[in-house]
């Protein structure tokens, strides 16, 4: 039976992905825009077998999964499968796959787990479509995000986007590559102040992105907040790069927190990290920009010049209990052998 092995790393968003036009499709409301992590990552062995089963690890130790774990892959397979008749292919996949999964990204802290499980997943099952014809990377984006929205960006190394699209064809959304991982060596210094898992998981959370009243305003703006992303990322303006992104951040927390049932994700420990990096940025001109996913974890996205000064920081912080994480941009998800 084949067996394929696919590796992935998570990536952060500079304009983040809130909200869905088609929830079930996970048909983004917005564009999005984000780097890709070169670590942690995760590996997941896809094998073809008769039912479906799915065993994930943390860190070597076996996790307990919930029914909707597994219904979440199984969904994503026969959407898969779907979209992939619909381009034609007689006979995509297998009956059905027993999946392993060996990870060293915590889950549900803000730290897009996910979006490297489902570009790995992606990245795995596209290759049992092989035989018939190889999918392009736009295609496997379209796969991984079935499984989760921001995992379609994964798929790419360096700096990636998501065109929302607006139809309610499911191919309609898919990601690109906007430049890649040698173009602008940025580095994540990821702080994450606690492993408590968040109550309300992000497919939770984009079905309320709708009930916050600042929903639209926050739509109308994303076009012009990718268009200046994309020209800082494409001339290297960090200080673009760090209005544009901080905008989009703290207006994304505002549609959560306004959403109903408000979400916080923030904790005063993420204020403070913030605050103490606007006060760093001030008194040194750092090239620092800070983001938040959902969940309190921050990333501090920097450049050479300024990583020594972060990794100080970040040191000082994980002497009082955080758990720091030192990356950089990275090269997307692949497939190790078959
Ligand atoms: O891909 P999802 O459904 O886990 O949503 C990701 C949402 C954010 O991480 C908050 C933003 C983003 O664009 O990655």
């Amino acid at each position: 039976m084949k067996k394929v092995h696919a590796t992935a790393t998570p990536n952060i968003a500079l304009i983040k992905y809130w909200g869905n036009r088609n929830n079930e499709l996970r048909l983004p409301a917005a564009d999005s825009l984000s780097m890709t992590l070169d670590r942690p990552s995760l590996t997941l062995s896809l094998e073809e077998s008769d039912q479906f089963s799915l065993t994930s690890f943390l860190n070597g130790e076996k996790k307990d999964l919930k029914p909707e774990d597994q219904r979440r892959f199984e969904h994503m397979i026969n959407l898969s499968r779907r979209y992939l008749q619909n381009l034609g292919y007689k006979k995509p996949f297998p009956r059905s796959f027993s999946l392993e999964i060996q990870s060293a990204i915590p889950p549900r802290i803000g730290l897009a787990s996910s979006a490297a499980v489902f570009a790995a997943f992606a990245k795995a099952l596209s290759t049992f479509a092989e035989p018939e014809r190889a999918l392009t990377d736009a295609e496997i984006s379209v796969l991984a995000r079935f499984g989760s929205g921001s995992a379609a960006r994964s798929i790419f190394g360096g700096f990636a986007m998501m065109h929302a699209g607006s139809s309610d064809d499911m191919a309609s959304a898919f990601a690109s590559q906007i430049a890649n991982e040698q173009h602008w060596p940025l580095h994540d210094i990821i702080i994450a102040p606690s492993h408590d898992e968040k109550k309300v998981g992000s497919t939770e959370g984009h079905a309320l992105a709708q009930t916050s009243a600042h929903f639209k305003e926050r739509i109308k703006q994303i076009p012009r907040r990718m268009k200046e992303c994309t020209d800082a990322i494409l001339k290297k303006d960090f200080e673009k790069l760090q209005h544009m992104s901080e905008e989009d951040a703290l207006d994304m927390h505002h549609v959560m927190e306004t959403s109903t049932p408000s979400l916080q994700y923030l904790t005063d420990e993420t204020h403070r990290i913030i605050k103490e990096i606007e006060d760093l940025r001030s008194t040194d001109h750092l090239e620092v920009l800070y983001t938040v996913d959902a969940g309190p974890t921050v990333h501090l996205i920097c450049t050479d010049a300024a990583r020594p000064t972060i990794i100080d920081y970040a040191k000082s912080k994980q002497e009082k209990g955080c758990t720091v994480f030192k990356t950089q941009i990275g090269q997307g998800a692949i497939t190790i052998h078959q």
